[in-house]
């Protein structure tokens, strides 16, 4: 069987990983991969953003499943693409992606399925949007409607920080066309965790509850990143929980979408804020999170690959998903600067002597090969992660692992798990 996985970074190198590990042994390509990706699968010397040139690869190499890893190619298209020429991928159609593509559409779907999220109002002017600024309470949170590549929400805890976040979004352009609209939402207090569903135009089954990490420093500190550790299970996420997901987050959405004609097949990623008011939606993502899936993955046993088929096929069912009791954490080590301006090529050491830990995976989110040593080649260079009985053996796994690993300027968070840790038990 031969797969293809279309993306580059630590959560395709999960995903590749995971999926050979499968007892049908598929030969596995990356487009474009990493060096850790490399050792693993064969690169694909294509971009992930680059529809043509990936179908073009596929139909010359008929692969039998392609997995994609990020939203720029799923809302390009890329399942509409590979399906009309008779190739099969995991990942939802366009219309379907944009559940992470607009969020003014995912606003309209989850009103109109009645899932509970943040009260928001949609512009396209900025003296509009100004004017409405009295109808909210400080902080609210400006967000651009289209992809911004996780930059695209704005905190602001002052009417002047909320106008100069609008007049960047509207006027300026900061964000180009995915800036033309935004939203002024209402601002929700809690813990936020992550759930990532497998769904198959009707059905569901729940992944184990993640939380990220993406603030840069430790107690959540300083700018924002892609997210700089993972951990699994969450406890902020009950197991009563699990079902009121379900029902009044997931099968509410894909119900919706399959009534506007739209089939929901893929993973559909919700971002919740656990309240003192309950459960709401944050945003939905049309994936595999980053970096959720490099801790939830190392926790699916068995076969995957069948999983992934019935949610193509609309055969999806609980009993193919077998979820191992242990937990797992992943620590992000970082390129000096990240997530501001940062060097590239560094030579990276010790990934061997991690990599051979019991229990450890190292994940390459942004590495390269370059004369056969592995170089820094991203912001987020390594998404270092272990398994254990429990969490705290797992991060504690995990930050052995980073201590063999070393490159100029790394940086990484020293508190993953640290809200977990902090619960009253
Ligand atoms: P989003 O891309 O919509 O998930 O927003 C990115 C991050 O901004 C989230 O993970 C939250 O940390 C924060 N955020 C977004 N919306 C809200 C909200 N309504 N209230 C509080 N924080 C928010
Ligand atoms: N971890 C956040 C995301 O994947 O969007």
């Amino acid at each position: 069987m031969k797969i293809l996985v279309v993306g580059g970074g630590g959560r395709e190198h999960a995903i590749a990983w995971r999926l050979s590990q499968d007892s049908c042994q598929p030969t596995v390509f990356c487009a474009p991969g990493n060096a850790g990706t490399a050792a693993i699968a064969q690169n694909v010397p294509v971009a992930a953003e680059d529809v043509p040139a990936l179908l073009a690869w596929a139909e010359a190499h008929r692969p039998d499943l392609t997995v994609v890893g990020p939203e720029i190619p799923l809302c390009l298209g890329i399942t509409d693409t590979f399906n009309a020429a008779g190739l099969r991928v995991f990942g939802p159609v366009q219309a379907a992606a944009r559940m992470e593509g607009s969020k003014l559409f995912a606003k309209e779907i989850m009103a109109a399925a009645g899932v509970p999220t943040a009260k928001a109002l949609a512009f396209e002017s900025a003296a509009a949007a100004e004017a409405a600024l009295d109808d909210f309470n400080m902080p609210l949170v400006i967000k651009a409607d289209g992809l911004a590549a996780g930059k695209g929400v704005v905190i602001a805890h002052t009417r002047l920080e909320a106008e100069a976040a609008i007049r960047s979004m509207l006027v300026e352009a900061a964000f180009g066309k995915a800036g033309a609209k935004i939203l002024i939402e209402e601002f929700l207090e809690g813990e936020e965790a992550s759930i990532l569903a497998l769904v198959d135009g009707e059905r569901a089954v729940l992944l184990p509850p993640s939380q990220d990490h993406k603030r840069v420093f430790d107690n959540d500190q300083g700018p924002n990143t892609g997210g700089m550790g993972a951990y699994t299970p969450a406890p902020v996420v009950t197991d009563a929980m699990l079902p009121v997901i379900m029902d009044s987050v997931i099968l509410p959405v894909v119900r919706e979408l399959a009534k506007r004609g739209i089939v929901y097949k893929g993973v559909l990623y919700a971002g919740l804020m656990i309240t003192a008011q309950g459960i709401k939606v944050l945003e939905f993502n049309a994936r595999f999170g980053d970096p959720e899936t490099e801790a939830v993955l190392p926790r699916i046993g068995g076969d995957l690959i069948p999983a992934l088929q019935a949610c193509i096929d609309g055969t999806l069912d609980s009993s193919l998903v077998k979820i191992k009791p242990e937990a797992a954490a992943t620590v992000i080590m970082a390129a000096g600067g990240y997530p501001g301006k940062y060097a590239k090529g560094t030579v990276i050491h010790g990934l061997d002597a991690a990599a051979d830990r019991p229990d450890c995976f190292v994940f390459h989110a942004g590495t390269a090969l370059q004369d056969g040593e592995v170089v820094t080649a991203g912001g987020r260079v390594l998404a270092v992660t272990a398994i254990g009985p429990d969490l705290k053996t797992a991060v504690g796994r995990a930050y052995e692992a980073v201590a063999e690993i070393s490159f100029e300027g790394s940086h990484y968070r020293h508190d993953i798990a640290h809200r977990a840790f902090g619960r009253k038990l």
